[in-house]
């Protein structure tokens, strides 16, 4: 969707630019007026311009109208979720949840700055804050699909960042 509205976008800007070229081209060997000239330059820029300025009002308000994740936001009946996240392990209150429970993970750490990046089986990325000492961040998931989803860290926390991990199991 985001990928085929730039690529629309894009080709209109490149025919844009390419009929401009057409119309110098065509109109170069007409021998006018230096003032005549000008004048006809100036009225394809403005149209070029307000085009410019239509298209990209559109395109950006395409664009904006949906986020690729989902808004964070507190619902009623979450279920809450302690996070915490030490050198080198995540601990969880609760590792198993049913699709289409709104959750909220309180997110904080123990020692040092880590990342809490929650992943589906695909490795897409679902979900994400920064898992920081004496702070407690809240993260909202809802998950839309079964599965086994990964906490990994994301951020750089001493010689074993990369086995920190975590598993969470949604069912139907
Ligand atoms: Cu914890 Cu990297």
């Amino acid at each position: 969707m985001y990928q085929q509205a730039a690529w629309f976008t894009t080709i209109i800007f490149i025919a844009g630019i390419i009929g401009v070229f057409v119309y110098v081209l065509i109109n170069s060997s007409q021998k006018e007026e230096y003032a005549s000239v000008k004048h006809k330059g100036h009225t394809v820029q403005k149209f070029y311009f307000l085009g410019l300025i239509v298209v990209l009002g559109i395109a950006t308000t395409i664009t904006l109208q949906d986020l690729p994740f989902d808004r964070a936001k507190a619902q009623e009946n979450q279920i809450e979720v302690d996070a915490t996240a030490m050198q080198f392990a995540f601990e969880l209150s609760q590792n198993e949840f049913k699709v289409g429970q709104p959750i909220v993970f309180n997110v904080t750490s123990k020692d040092v700055n880590h990342g809490f990046g929650i992943y589906d089986d695909n490795m897409q990325i679902v979900a994400q804050t920064q898992a920081m000492p004496e702070y407690t961040n809240p993260v909202y998931v809802t998950f839309k699909k079964p599965g086994t989803y990964k906490v990994l860290c994301l951020e750089y926390c001493g010689i074993a960042h990369h086995v920190m991990q975590a598993t969470i199991t949604v069912t139907e």
